[in-house]
C-alpha cells in the first residue's frame, strides 16, 4: 500500500494497547514508531536515580535545570536509551510507573520531550503514540486514533506486561496505579489527555490485533484512496 509521508497520531489512557498496536501498524506501512510515553518514562527514572525525588514523591525544582545533561533517544532498534546505556527495563517498572504522570505533568517536561518528538518526525512517515499526540504534539497528524478499552481489560494487560518481565505485582496495586494515572493524565493542566475532536476512536477490548490492523488499513486506504 503506498501512502503518503504522514504522521499518524494514537492517544488513549494506560494500558490501552496503544504501543504493541502502532508498533505493528508501523512495520506494516514502513513507518517508523515512536513511544512518546518512553520519554516521560526516560526523564523519571533520570529524576529519580538522580535523587531528585524525595521519599514523600516532592520532585525538585533542581530537575528544570537538570535535563539539559539529559541525552535521552532511541537507538536503531527503538530501544530508549540514556546516553548509551539501554534502559528499555529500568523504564518499565512499577517504580517509574508509579511516579511518571506527576513528572509528565510538569510543562518544561513536556517542553523537552515534545522538542525530541518534533525532531524524531521531522520526516513524517511515523506512527506516534501517547496522550496528546493527536491534540498537541502533532494538532495536524493526518490520521488520528482515540484508543479505549474497559478497565478490566486494561488492568490484566498491564499485569501480564509485568509478569512477563519478571515483575511480581498485585493485580489491584495495578489497577489502582492505572487509574491514579489515568487521572492525572487527564486533569493536568498542560496538555491533558482528551480525544482530538477529528480523532477515530478504537475500542479494542475484545478485538485481535488483526482486527485491529485490519480497521486502520481499511480507514487508510479510504482518506488516501490507496489499495
Ligand atoms: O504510554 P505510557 O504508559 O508509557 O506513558 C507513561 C506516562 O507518560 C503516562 O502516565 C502519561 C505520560 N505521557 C504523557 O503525558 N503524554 C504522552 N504523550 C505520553 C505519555
Amino acid at each position: 500500500m503506498k501512502i503518503p509521508d504522514i504522521i499518524i497520531a494514537i492517544d488513549g489512557c494506560s494500558s490501552t494497547g496503544k504501543s504493541s498496536f502502532a508498533k505493528l501498524l508501523a512495520g506494516k506501512l514502513s513507518f517508523l514508531y515512536l513511544d512518546s510515553g518512553a520519554l516521560y518514562r526516560g526523564v523519571t527514572l533520570f529524576a529519580q536515580e538522580q535523587g531528585l525525588i524525595s521519599k514523600d514523591n516532592a520532585i525538585s525544582d533542581c530537575l528544570r535545570g537538570r535535563l539539559s545533561e539529559l541525552d535521552l533517544h532511541f537507538d536503531g532498534q527503538g530501544r530508549t536509551c540514556i546516553g548509551d546505556r539501554c534502559v528499555e527495563k529500568e523504564i518499565r517498572s512499577m517504580e517509574v510507573s508509579s511516579q511518571v504522570s506527576p513528572i509528565s505533568a510538569l510543562a518544561y517536561v513536556r517542553e523537552f520531550v515534545d522538542a525530541r518528538l518534533h525532531a524524531f518526525a521531522a520526516h513524517g512517515r511515523v506512527v506516534m503514540d501517547g496522550r496528546d499526540i493527536g491534540t498537541a504534539v502533532f494538532p495536524d497528524a493526518e490520521f488520528k486514533i482515540f484508543m479505549t478499552a474497559s478497565e478490566e481489560v486494561r488492568a490484566q494487560r498491564r499485569f501480564d506486561e509485568l509478569v512477563s518481565k519478571g515483575e511480581n505485582p498485585k493485580i489491584e496495586d495495578v489497577l489502582a496505579n492505572l487509574r491514579e494515572r489515568d487521572y492525572i493524565d487527564s486533569h493536568r493542566e498542560t496538555h491533558p489527555l482528551c480525544r482530538a475532536a477529528d480523532a477515530f476512536e478504537l475500542d479494542n477490548s475484545e478485538m485481535t490485533f488483526g482486527e485491529e490492523l485490519a480497521w486502520a488499513i481499511g480507514v487508510l486506504q479510504g482518506k488516501f484512496n490507496v489499495l
